[in-house]
């Protein structure tokens, strides 16, 4: 059997909590593991650029995001990880596929358009606050997938237009230029868990409801004794499809412990003793990963060279391929 190359882009939002934990990385981490696959996990800080426009900030996220991966267990060894901004033939390749892609097509991508119909509901010029970035982010995004041949594209629901995006430029490119991309598919990992957060709300930035993924155990435990439940008393029968506090912990325990967590709660028990069992749960599970955390997040110049080795395999294999594009477009 062929092996398959699976590619992902990781966009360094910073501020990590538990959901992106069980939503994102985890099941990421646990695709690594399968048979016949070739991962190519990067770090997209270049389409963080289209609304992260603050030096720090950007600097910060960056290595917040290569030092949460790794400290979750990515092995630098067996998966090609890298910085996409760190590889130059990507945005030589985004440039050519701008050249084949219709601006219709990108008109009617789902971010840049929500943007416009907002801007247009509210009666302000239709590409109020629209930079280029946001337009042309899904020509980058192709050029990223592209640019390795990708066969799978492991993603959430909410970018599968992009990959659709990307296998039409690739389909543009080859009947112009010749067979030259693989055209990638999306892989939509059907079961990952979304979490509530503190109000029962989906966990989100936005909401203000989250769960920090590193927080010290003092304040992980404080966060999870803030977790909003109904007011009956410890002996009363609950119902745990509906607890907030039981959904959390049967996205980090197995069935066994959740079957049987699931039994105390028919059979009464106090929100206090949950709530400890979740922490102990959560902390058990995160505390070798946030020891890792801590020390790579400090010692940035090792980042960098963990970094480093992924750019030059990447680029090892995008330095040829770029050439063979080169030659195609007629620059031989
Ligand atoms: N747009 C993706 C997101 O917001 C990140 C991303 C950038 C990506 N380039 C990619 C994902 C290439 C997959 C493949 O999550």
């Amino acid at each position: 059997m062929t092996e398959k190359i699976v590619l992902t882009g990781i966009k360094p939002t910073g501020d990590l909590h538990i959901g992106n934990y069980v939503g994102a990385i985890r099941p990421a981490i646990s695709l690594i593991k399968e048979p016949d696959i070739l991962p190519r996990y990067f770090i997209a800080d270049y389409h963080a650029l289209t609304t992260v426009q603050n030096r720090e900030e950007l600097h910060d996220r960056i290595y917040q995001i290569a030092a949460a991966w790794l400290a979750f267990g990515l092995d630098p060894e067996k998966v090609l990880f890298y910085r996409q901004s760190d590889i130059p033939e990507i945005f030589e390749l985004s440039w050519i596929l701008s050249c084949l892609s219709n601006k219709g097509l990108l008109n009617r991508a789902h971010a840049y358009k929500a943007k416009v119909d907002d801007n247009i509901a509210n009666d302000r010029d239709q590409d109020n606050g629209v930079n280029m970035g946001l337009f042309n982010y899904p020509i980058l995004m192709a050029a990223d997938i592209l640019m390795f041949n990708t066969d799978l594209v492991p993603v959430g629901k909410d970018q599968i237009q992009h990959i659709e995006i990307a296998r039409d430029i690739a389909e543009h490119f080859n009947k112009t230029y010749g067979a030259t991309f693989t055209l990638p598919e999306a892989l939509i990992e059907e079961e990952t868990a979304v979490i509530p957060g503190l109000d029962g709300r989906k966990m989100s930035k936005s909401y203000g409801n989250v769960i920090p993924l590193f927080a010290e155990e003092k304040q992980l435990r404080k966060t999870i004794f803030q977790i909003k439940t109904d007011s009956k008393t410890p002996e009363e029968p609950k119902n745990p499809k509906t607890s907030t506090l039981f959904e959390i912990y049967s996205a980090f325990a197995d069935k066994t412990d959740t079957n049987s967590l699931a039994k105390r709660y028919e059979e009464g028990i106090g929100y206090g003793e949950v709530k400890q069992i979740l922490f102990d749960t959560i902390n058990e599970q995160i505390q070798e990963p946030r020891r890792l955390y801590n020390e790579l997040i400090n010692d940035i110049p090792r980042l960098d060279s963990l970094l480093q080795r992924g750019v030059e395999r990447a680029r090892d294999y995008a330095q040829p391929f770029m050439q063979e594009i080169r030659k195609k477009i007629g620059r031989y």
